[in-house]
């Protein structure tokens, strides 16, 4: 019998106080590690030397704990806002007088208008003078000035958007035309300065306490923006730790979209990101090796539920086969046991079962309980329509390589 063995990574982990410390979380990604998690996996299975990668690492989580750790780390995601947030989490020091740079946006000419046709629906007309001149100056510095103003900017542009900020897709609701509305009935101009410097300093001192982690030059490598399918491994490492898509309704590029717009990306390259995305899109059909899987697909009835599934797995099951080649030593696999209609669809099993057929031993399952993570907020399941229960626990599966 393999193990299962209950476990609060927040508490295995005690040199990182909380899951927002330092830069773990300078940004909102839907479905994002907490530290804890990877900072437990290295701990327990890395030794010095060892290379990490995460094929499908969103925020990028796996690379800021592996530097704080002193480890080599790749990372691969479809959304390229991971390097934006890899590269200012992972920064050195930020030095920068707030106040001068403040009145400098002020006074400044320059300005930047995102090629977004539906600009006009997620801003007030008031509000798109003030931020294109905010923008415009911010392009108008060096890199790696400019960079590190992004965040804050983003988070500013979104607070003065249409877009509510407790939902990770971009939504327009009640709750946020009542925020936009009430910022135009004050002085909203001194509230987006005001907002802004408060954003810029939290970051600074967010990257202030990562430097408390000590954290080490390492090699590292992101490839993003591109389709998982599109690329290939061409070297040994000897971690894979990720978490895949999630099973039902979490489109990460549309989460972003607003983000992506303002950091210059045009309507048909995000667009295209949009179509690439696990489970949305076509993909080649693979032989499953898992028999819990062929049980769960008949229980499903409805065809764009079981097209959903089949999908799903036949691309997650491919990837983690293919990448597996490469991986020297441990395969650590995030998942949620998610819902299709009333059902739990055990992820974690179907995955182990398919890969034990090639070459990998399932070692052991940590689960935690989710204590909260904004992606479980929404109550309606859009796969299915119905109403969704929360995801209790999600289990880190390990699997180590057979010799
Ligand atoms: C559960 S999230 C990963 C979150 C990550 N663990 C973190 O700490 O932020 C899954 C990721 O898979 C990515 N993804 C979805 N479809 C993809 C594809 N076809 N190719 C590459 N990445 C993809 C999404 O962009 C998303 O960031």
């Amino acid at each position: 019998m393999v193990e299962k063995i209950p476990i609060s990574f927040r508490k295995e982990v005690s040199e990182i106080p909380s899951t927002t410390y330092g830069t773990f979380a300078i940004y909102k990604y839907p479905a994002k590690f907490i530290p804890q998690v990877i900072a437990f996996v290295i701990k327990k299975y890395a030794k010095p030397g060892m290379k990490i990668f995460d094929p499908f690492a969103g925020y990028g989580t796996v690379g800021v704990v592996s530097k704080a750790y002193g480890y080599n780390y790749i990372m691969w995601d479809l959304n390229p806002i991971i390097n934006l947030i890899h590269d200012v989490a992972t920064i050195d020091e930020i030095k920068l007088n707030v106040s001068v740079l403040l009145k400098d946006i002020r006074d400044s000419q320059k300005k930047f208008i995102p090629e977004w046709s539906n600009l006009d629906y997620w801003f007030p007309k008031e509000f798109l003078p003030m931020l294109s001149k905010a923008w415009g100056y911010v392009y108008s510095l060096p890199k790696k000035q400019h960079q590190v103003l992004l965040i804050p900017l983003l988070k500013v542009t979104r607070y003065f958007s249409y877009s509510d900020e407790k939902v990770h897709k971009l939504y327009k609701s009640k709750h946020s035309k009542e925020k936009v509305n009430n910022l135009l009935k004050n002085d909203w101009r001194e509230e987006f300065y005001r907002r802004l410097g408060k954003e810029i300093n939290l970051l600074v001192k967010r990257v202030e306490e990562y430097s408390h982690l000590n954290h080490k030059q390492v090699e590292s490598t992101i490839e993003s923006g591109k389709d998982i399918f599109d690329l290939k491994l061409n070297q040994k490492v000897d971690i894979l730790v990720t978490s895949p898509p999630y099973l039902q309704a979490q489109e990460y590029i549309r989460s972003t979209k607003l983000e992506l717009f303002w950091l210059g990306y045009k309507e048909n390259q995000i667009k295209g990101l949009s179509k690439k995305e696990i489970p949305y899109r076509q993909v080649e059909r693979i032989k499953i090796y898992s028999p819990t899987y062929h049980i769960y697909r008949d229980k499903i009835k409805e065809p764009h539920l079981i097209e959903l599934y089949e999908r799903y797995f036949h691309s997650i099951l491919k990837i983690f086969t293919d990448l597996g080649e490469n991986v020297k030593r441990y395969m650590c696999i995030f998942v949620g046991p998610a819902k299709i209609r009333n059902f739990s669809i055990p992820i974690d099993d179907i995955v182990i079962e398919h890969l034990q057929k090639f070459g990998w031993n399932h070692r052991v399952t940590y689960i935690d309980t989710i204590v909260s993570r904004n992606m479980f907020q929404s109550k309606i399941n859009p796969a299915s329509g119905l109403e969704d229960e929360r995801i209790k626990t999600e289990n880190l599966v390990v699997l180590e390589r057979i010799n």
